[in-house]
């Protein structure tokens, strides 16, 4: 029974994992913002609007009771109540294993999640059939949030976390995420904590008009792919005032994503802010319309990254712009891989086919722990069109730091330190 359970988590996830980042798909298309132009900061109980607590289903907050059942009721009569609604998790600790909350819903909109206790994750991981920890899918109208926190006891899951980012086989099993946003229209996702993730912390795909506010995010430097929050095939996402400190990528974009502003991040540890890989899979969707603002990125690996897989398939990363950046003690601040997971020696007989252009660096400030400040490493094949970099003041120690380019013109406005590429 234990293993034919095991063996069919296995394939679940498998056919999930694929689904996620493998296949082809379109991007979803947004639709109006419901949030536009209204004070989205503050939370007050709209007139009429029905309280379901939890424990008026049975959860219990002793940390140790299984409260899934009890949660899945609430939203069920939160979602297809006839009136505005909000699931309410109060103070205290209570123990869930993997679930969805699904819609589509009847509930006039929005539905609120409000969390004010803890929420944890159950450690056995035969029961993540689902792939994930808590799904929210098909829902329109969406808010999250609260001041409580989502722990996913990752510690104990950590130990059997495959490389999928790094494997190019295809083969490997993701691990659960711990927020999972899927087909989710119009969210507004605030004031939240998530701890150890068993994989990514927050992530959003195939969704539209979605904005993730003033989040805290932690798990330990070395908890292996531990992204915080990550965006595939998604329109219109909107990141403010979120601060992450985890164990890979703050902030992972891949394929799909389409008008993405990132607004003061504060990141680090962790791998900085990724766009990519790109080019692992056939057919992808390009990524654009990335704006990155306002951020500070410390004690990071990369600062500002793309990366795309070289010798595998065609892929487009364009309009691309960061702006008053500040890194402090951060390994490559400016970084563009086109040679990502490349054996330096073999990279450049297969050139990466992904297309990058439209890339500005503006007002990127601070210290690097590591001599090459500046590196763009483009494809033999398809050079990086429109790369600018204004105004540049990046410190390595009292000795000068140095850029590196490759298969790109980089335009230069203002200040360059590093200096320019001959
Ligand atoms: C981009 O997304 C923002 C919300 O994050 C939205 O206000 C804006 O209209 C979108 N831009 C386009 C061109 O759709
Ligand atoms: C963004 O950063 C720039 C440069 O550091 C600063 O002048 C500006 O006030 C910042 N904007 C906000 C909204 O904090």
């Amino acid at each position: 029974m234990a293993i034919a359970k095991r063996i069919c988590v296995v394939i679940l996830c498998f056919a999930l994992a694929c689904c996620v980042d493998g296949k082809p798909r379109k991007r979803p298309v947004a639709g109006p913002d419901i949030y536009k132009g209204k004070n989205v900061a503050k939370d007050v109980l709209a007139p009429g609007e029905k309280v379901h607590n939890v424990m008026s289903f049975g959860a219990k907050a002793d940390g140790k009771f299984d409260c899934t059942q009890a949660f899945m009721d609430g939203w069920r009569a939160v979602c297809h109540s006839k009136q505005r609604s909000r699931l309410l998790i109060p103070a205290g600790k209570f123990v869930v294993s993997s679930m969805f909350f699904a819609g589509p819903c009847e509930a006039p909109l929005p539905i609120t999640i409000q969390v004010v206790g803890t929420v944890v994750a159950t450690t056995d991981i035969s029961e993540y059939v689902n792939g994930e920890w808590l799904i929210f899918q098909n829902v329109v109208g969406l808010k999250l949030l609260g001041g409580g926190t989502f722990d996913g006891m990752g510690k104990k899951a950590w130990q059997f976390t495959e490389n999928c980012k790094a494997d190019p086989t295809d083969q490997c099993i993701r691990s659960p995420s711990s927020l999972y946003f899927n087909k989710v229209h119009d969210a507004l996702i605030q004031n939240i904590k998530s701890v150890n993730p068993k994989g990514f912390h927050v992530f959003v795909t195939n969704s539209a008009n979605v904005r993730v506010r003033l989040l805290k995010i932690s798990a330990p430097d070395a908890s292996p792919n531990t992204d915080g929050i990550h965006i595939s095939h998604s329109i219109n996402v909107k990141l403010s005032k979120n601060v992450v400190e985890t164990g890979d990528d703050c902030v992972s974009i891949i394929q799909g994503a389409t008008n993405v502003t990132i607004n003061k991040l504060t990141c680090g540890p962790g791998h900085g802010i990724s766009i990519g890989s790109i080019g692992k899979y056939l057919d992808e969707i390009p990524v654009r319309d990335v704006r990155v603002k306002n951020c500070t990125l410390s004690g990071t690996s990369n600062g500002l990254r793309i990366k795309t897989w070289p010798a595998r398939n065609p892929g487009e990363v364009t309009d691309i712009h960061y702006s008053d950046i500040i890194m402090e003690n951060v390994k490559n601040p400016i970084i563009i891989d086109q040679e990502y997971n490349c054996d330096p020696a073999n990279c450049q007989k297969k050139p990466s086919l992904v297309k990058v252009s439209n890339v500005g660096f503006s007002n990127v400030r601070g210290t690097t722990i590591s001599p090459i400040a500046v590196d763009l490493r483009c494809s033999k094949q398809f050079p990086c069109k429109n790369v600018r970099l204004d105004n540049i003041n990046l410190k390595f120690g009292l000795k000068p730091a140095t850029s590196r380019c490759s298969n790109v013109k980089p335009i230069y406005g203002g200040l360059q330190s590093p200096a320019a590429c001959a």
